[in-house]
C-alpha cells in the first residue's frame, strides 16, 4: 500500500523548495497531501503544491473552521509520516507550547505518526536560546529534526539556518518510514493470537440491593487487555463491574457473579490461545439469593450462609488442550509458596503473584510488584513497575509458552 506523507509548509522562502521535495516524492510513489499556512500561500500558490502533489491542499485562507474539526483529525490519523519543512521559529515555538491555532498546528497536535521538522530562518533566529530551547524540547518529545545547513541565506547573511536539501530531505522522510515499519513489525509481535483476560470483582447477591465484593479496581486486567492489544492480539477481556473506560479495540463483556463469569470465559475458552484471569473471582456468594429486600429481624445477630463458587481457573485447568494459562495471586504472606501449589492444582503454566498488603502493589494503584512464578519453578521478581509495564512483562513470559 502506498504510504502517505502529509506535508506542513510555512512561510519562508524555502517554500520554494518544498515542491521539488514533493515532485520527488511523487516520483517515489507516496501519496501525499499538503497543509499550507496563510503565509506560506504568500510565496507560493497552493495550486502549485496541488499540481505537483496531485492532491488537494488545505489552506487557511479561507474562513472555514467548522472543517478543521474533521479534516485535520482525518489528515493526521491517514498520514504515516508528517513533515513541516520549511518550518518557521513560529510554528517550531507552537508547537512546543501546545499552541493550535491553525489547521496546521492542530494537525500536528492530532498526529501519532513520527513528525519530521526541517527548520529554515536567519542565522541569528536560528541560534535565538528560545529557539534551541523549543528544539530540545521537541527532541526530548520524539520529534525529529533534520538540521539546517550553513551557507548563503535569503538575506545575505552567511550562517547556518538554511533549510536542508530537497534530496536530504526526502532520504530522511524514507528513512523515518522505513524504521517505522519495522517497529510496527516487532512490535505486532501477538498478532494472530487470541487473547482471553478477566478483569475486575465479581458481585454475589445477597438481595436485589446488597451483594459481596472486593476492592478490585480492574486496571490491572485491562492493563494486560490494552497492552495486547496494542501487540496485534485480539482480545477478549471479560470484566466484572468496574470504573475504568474500555480500552481501543478490545471486546469487552460484563458480567456480574463467578458463575456468569464462569459461563463466559468458557464460551471463549476454545478461541482462546491464553487466558490470564486477573479477576479478583469472590471465592464464596451467599446461598440463596432473596428476590425480595432481607428484612431486619428482632435479633442482634444475623447469619449469611456462603457457598463455593466454582473455581474457573481449575476448571480451565481440567479441560486445557492448547491454552497458555496463567492465574493471578493477591496474597499476604507465603506468596511462592501458596503459588506454587495453585499452579500444581490449577494446571497453569505461571502464576503472578503480589503482595497486596505491599505499597505500591495490589487493587487500586497504577503501580504494581509481582513475582512470576513459573511450573518449571522460574521465578522472576518483577519490582515496582506500571500495571501496563507489567501486562508487557506477562505477555512476554505467555509468548514463551504458546505451542
Ligand atoms: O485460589 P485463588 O483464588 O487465590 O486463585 C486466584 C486465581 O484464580 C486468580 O487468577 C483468579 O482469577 C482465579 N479464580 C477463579 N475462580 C475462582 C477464584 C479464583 O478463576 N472462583
Amino acid at each position: 500500500m502506498k504510504k502517505h506523507v502529509l506535508i506542513g509548509v510555512t512561510g519562508g522562502i524555502a517554500v520554494y523548495k518544498i515542491l521539488d521535495v514533493e515532485s520527488k516524492l511523487r516520483k517515489l510513489g507516496y501519496e501525499m497531501n499538503t497543509i499550507m499556512t496563510k503565509n506560506a500561500c504568500e510565496f507560493v500558490q497552493p495550486m502549485a503544491f496541488q499540481t505537483i502533489s496531485n492532491n488537494y491542499v488545505v489552506t487557511d485562507t479561507f474562513e472555514r473552521p467548522h472543517k478543521w474539526e474533521v479534516e485535520h483529525i482525518s489528515l493526521a490519523k491517514k498520514a504515516d509520516i508528517m513533515l513541516i519543512a520549511p518550518a518557521t521559529a513560529n510554528v517550531i515555538g507552537k508547537i512546543a507550547h501546545g499552541i493550535a491555532d491553525d489547521m496546521l498546528t492542530t494537525t500536528v497536535m492530532a498526529a501519532k505518526c513520527p513528525v519530521v521538522i526541517a527548520p529554515a530562518m536567519n542565522t541569528a533566529m536560528y541560534e535565538n536560546e528560545i529557539v534551541q530551547e523549543n528544539i530540545a524540547y521537541l527532541k526530548s518529545k520524539g520529534y525529529l529534526f533534520i538540521e539546517p545547513v550553513s551557507g548563503m541565506l535569503a538575506c545575505g547573511d552567511v550562517g547556518s539556518g538554511k533549510l536542508a536539501s530537497p534530496d536530504e530531505i526526502v532520504a530522511f522522510v524514507e528513512k523515518t518510514i522505513e524504521e517505522s515499519l519495522v517497529k510496527e513489525e516487532i512490535s505486532q509481535d501477538l498478532k494472530g493470537r487470541h487473547i482471553l483476560v478477566t478483569a475486575g470483582p465479581t458481585v454475589e447477591a445477597i438481595d436485589p440491593f446488597r451483594y459481596i465484593t472486593n476492592h478490585s479496581s480492574g486496571k490491572q486486567g485491562y492493563a494486560i487487555a490494552e497492552s495486547a492489544v496494542k501487540r496485534g492480539a485480539e482480545v477478549v477481556l471479560v470484566s466484572g463491574p468496574v470504573q475504568i473506560p474500555a480500552p481501543e479495540g478490545v471486546k469487552v463483556v460484563t458480567v456480574k457473579s463467578a458463575r456468569d463469569m464462569y459461563e463466559v470465559v468458557h464460551e471463549y475458552f476454545n478461541w482462546s490461545d491464553a487466558v490470564i484471569k486477573a479477576a479478583a473471582v469472590a471465592d464464596y456468594r451467599p446461598r440463596v439469593e432473596s428476590q425480595h429486600k432481607v428484612k431486619k429481624t428482632g435479633l442482634d445477630d444475623m447469619t449469611l450462609e456462603l457457598v463455593r463458587n466454582p473455581d474457573i481457573l481449575q476448571s480451565l485447568g481440567e479441560i486445557k488442550s492448547h491454552q497458555v494459562l496463567v492465574g493471578f495471586a493477591a496474597e499476604t504472606d507465603n506468596v511462592v509458596e501458596y503459588a506454587m501449589q495453585k499452579i500444581a492444582k490449577k494446571h497453569l503454566d505461571f502464576i503472578v503473584a503480589n503482595n497486596i498488603a505491599q505499597q505500591g502493589a495490589g487493587f487500586k494503584g497504577d503501580t504494581n510488584i509481582a513475582t512470576i512464578i513459573e511450573a518449571n519453578g522460574q521465578i522472576t521478581e518483577t519490582g515496582q513497575m506500571s500495571k501496563h509495564a507489567l501486562g508487557d512483562a506477562i505477555l512476554d513470559k505467555v509468548k514463551c509458552y504458546f505451542k
